[in-house]
């Protein structure tokens, strides 16, 4: 079972660099996009990127929302063809015979930006609920039978894979409230984007994280499951 991973396009600044590595890689069965795809919000450029991972013969794919997806255009970016939007949700995938449970999410930060927290009310308490949302998901994941379960989100779930990034800034780029979720259901693989200073690979008790950022891998990260 092969994944390709990335994040961070921010298309059209780094579209050539994701198609050029596209090019490079035989066809993976799952394409995860861990937000970040477009440049402020130009949601046009998401149907560019998708169509390129299609035309590849990719079958699946899936994407959480980054913060240059903006909130109030959810809903065009949904209508996008060919993708699935994973937004706070559980998704069960099926190929060949293996079971996939597939968690996404935008992820939240230890502390709001400045500007989120002039411009979304509420916004430390939204992030605080979306971490227990996805401790419920993963619950109810417990509840059957997987082959994987992968958490794939935009902001770092820990600041381990934040490393090479201005520390004073790690607050504001994750938050490790979510290593407690980790520790707790071990998922099989967790995926990041956000951070394209940070460091690639870290593990959580155990777990693989992954910085999939396309600005700092340079590449489409491949991931072999079996
Ligand atoms: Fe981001």
């Amino acid at each position: 079972m092969k994944l390709g991973v990335t994040g961070d396009i921010h298309s059209p600044l780094y579209f050539n660099l994701f198609s050029e590595s596209l090019k490079k890689i035989s066809c993976p069965d799952i394409m995860l996009l861990c937000g970040d795809i477009v440049k402020s919000n130009m949601h046009w450029e998401y149907k560019k990127v998708v169509d390129e991972i299609k035309n590849k013969g990719v079958n699946y794919i899936y994407s959480c929302f980054g913060n240059t997806e903006y909130d109030n255009s959810r809903g065009l970016y949904k209508k996008i063809d060919g993708v699935l939007f994973v937004d706070d949700e559980l998704v069960n995938v099926e190929i060949e015979n293996k079971r996939i449970c597939l968690i996404g999410t935008r992820g939240a930060l230890n502390k709001p930006t400045a500007w989120q927290m002039k411009n979304r009310k509420g916004i430390k308490r939204d992030y605080g609920d979306r971490i227990k949302k996805i401790e419920h998901l993963f619950e109810k994941a417990s509840k059957t039978k997987y082959d994987y379960k992968i958490l794939f989100m935009h902001y770092s779930p820990t600041y381990k894979t934040l490393k090479g990034e201005d520390e004073g800034r790690y607050d504001e780029m994750g938050c490790p409230d979510f290593e407690g979720v980790i520790k707790k259901f071990m998922p099989d693989v967790v995926f990041h984007a956000h951070s394209h200073y940070g460091t690639k690979y870290a593990e959580v008790y155990g777990t693989p994280v992954y910085n999939v950022s396309l600005p700092l891998n340079k590449e489409i990260k491949i991931i072999d499951l079996e």
